[in-house]
């Protein structure tokens, strides 16, 4: 699996560099792009990959570390989050100096700044920035100063991210990669099963869904969230690749659950222990009305009360698809030899019914409460109290075993 990955990664970077070796800068160019770059880039050019992926409404940066030294990730992080400081203020002059003052784009850049919008992140292995703008000119202007970078870098840059391809060109690999992320760690576990602080723990969505909040909802979710949890709330947009611990399908898990969790979690962020995440923090950015507003509208989205907008990438949330992943993760637990065919049928059924209910009622998981969901169900004769045993007892087997997403 993991050979199978690199072998394709090669495959796939010696396959860009030749398309982007048509519009490259002479060998001669690229490395004085090389010197003037290490006198301003405080990491080593030969230990890290630059991305520059354009989208629709803008571009993604990315720095990467090439062997994941933890010296290296700090110095990356340091120098785009400064920089997208100063992008931010209209001020391009650093990449002027490495790729000359008459770089493609950057006049507009300049010129344009307080159209377009500039957020950095960290990744797991170095940091992104993210520009976005509604304006069709400034779009082509930002290609066209990735264009030139991509190509003074040489074999030190990338057009595209290299996951994004091979998810879109094998659906088998992707299906693999979202189970390695369902193994690979607990972070979800961790988030929805933590304690909600005092200050959030009792608060209920004052601002109705009305049209009114899923349009301004929108709007938000548009200029701050779609970048990671995708255009549909999945957890795919552009910036999700190479998160660890992985964008949550919020579009999903905001069904499930309570508006307490979810107004904590958007307001706080997800920096620091036990999470450790990208999840920024919006408190100080999004007053409390458009914090509910975007609860509504990704919720609407979980509905298929509101279609995705904007572009940026990622899927629709789909009923269908979120049965077939439950099935596969019922599959995979049978394998493993953790649970038999009936205990299956009897989780799903059971899960039916308990979305069902949280649909109708708007009840949600909240830390330890599906006990009392499950009370619930079988009061209402819906199940049985031994298919809420096995519920249950399958819910906590999955969770061991990290198969629960
Ligand atoms: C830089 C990427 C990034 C951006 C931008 C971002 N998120 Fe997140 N978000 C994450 C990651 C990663 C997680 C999963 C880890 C965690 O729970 O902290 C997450 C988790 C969440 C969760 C918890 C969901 C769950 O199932 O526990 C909610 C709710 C959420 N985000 C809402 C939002 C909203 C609303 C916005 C926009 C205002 C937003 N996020 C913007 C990366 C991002």
């Amino acid at each position: 699996m993991l050979m199978k990955r690199i072998v394709f990664f090669i495959t796939l970077a010696v396959f860009v560099l030749m398309a982007v070796g048509c519009g490259s800068a002479t060998p001669v160019r690229q490395e004085q792009v090389a010197e003037a770059g290490s006198e301003v880039m405080p990491f080593d050019l030969e230990r890290t990959t630059h991305i520059f992926e354009k989208l629709d409404n803008g571009g993604l940066q990315q720095v990467i570390s090439d062997d994941g030294d933890g010296e290296q990730i700090e110095h990356i992080r340091i120098h785009l989050s400064d920089e997208a400081k100063r992008f931010n203020q209209g001020d391009f002059h650093v990449p002027a100096m490495i790729h000359g003052e008459d770089m493609a784009g950057l006049h507009e850049l300049t010129m344009g700044a307080d159209r377009l919008k500039i957020q950095y992140s960290d990744l797991k292995d170095g940091g992104q920035i993210l520009y976005t703008t509604e304006d069709n000119e400034l779009v082509g202007a930002l290609h066209a100063w990735f264009d030139q970078q991509v190509a003074d870098h040489g074999e030190h840059a990338l057009a595209k991210r290299p996951d994004t391809a091979e998810t879109t060109s094998s659906e088998e690999e992707s299906d693999l990669g979202m189970g390695m992320g369902m193994m690979g760690n607990n972070s979800m576990r961790i988030a929805h099963h933590a304690a909600i602080p005092e200050a959030y723990v009792s608060l209920s969505n004052p601002i109705a869904a009305d049209a009114k909040s899923l349009e301004r909802g929108a709007a938000i979710y548009g200029s701050s969230c779609s970048v990671c949890h995708g255009d549909g709330g999945m957890g795919d947009g552009p910036g999700a690749a190479n998160l660890d611990p992985v964008v949550s399908p919020i579009a999903h898990t905001s069904q499930m659950l309570s508006d307490a969790y979810l107004f904590w979690r958007i307001s706080e962020g997800g920096q620091g222990d036990p999470l450790n995440s990208a999840m920024p923090t919006w408190k100080e950015t999004l007053d409390e009305q458009a914090r509910w507003d975007v609860i509504n509208y990704v919720q609407a989205l979980g509905q298929g009360k509101v279609q995705p907008q904007y572009n940026v990438g990622g899927a629709a949330y789909d009923p269908a698809v979120e049965q077939q992943n439950r099935l596969e993760m019922l599959a995979e637990a049978m394998q493993a030899g953790l649970i038999d065919q009936e205990e299956a049928g009897i989780f799903d059924d059971v899960h039916k019914a308990l979305d069902s209910l949280m649909a109708e009622t708007g009840l949600r998981m909240q830390g330890n409460n599906l006990p009392a969901l499950l009370t619930i169900l079988v009061e209402r004769s819906e199940i049985s109290q031994a298919q809420a045993d096995t519920f249950a007892d399958v819910h906590d087997q999955l969770i061991e075993a990290g198969l629960m997403r």
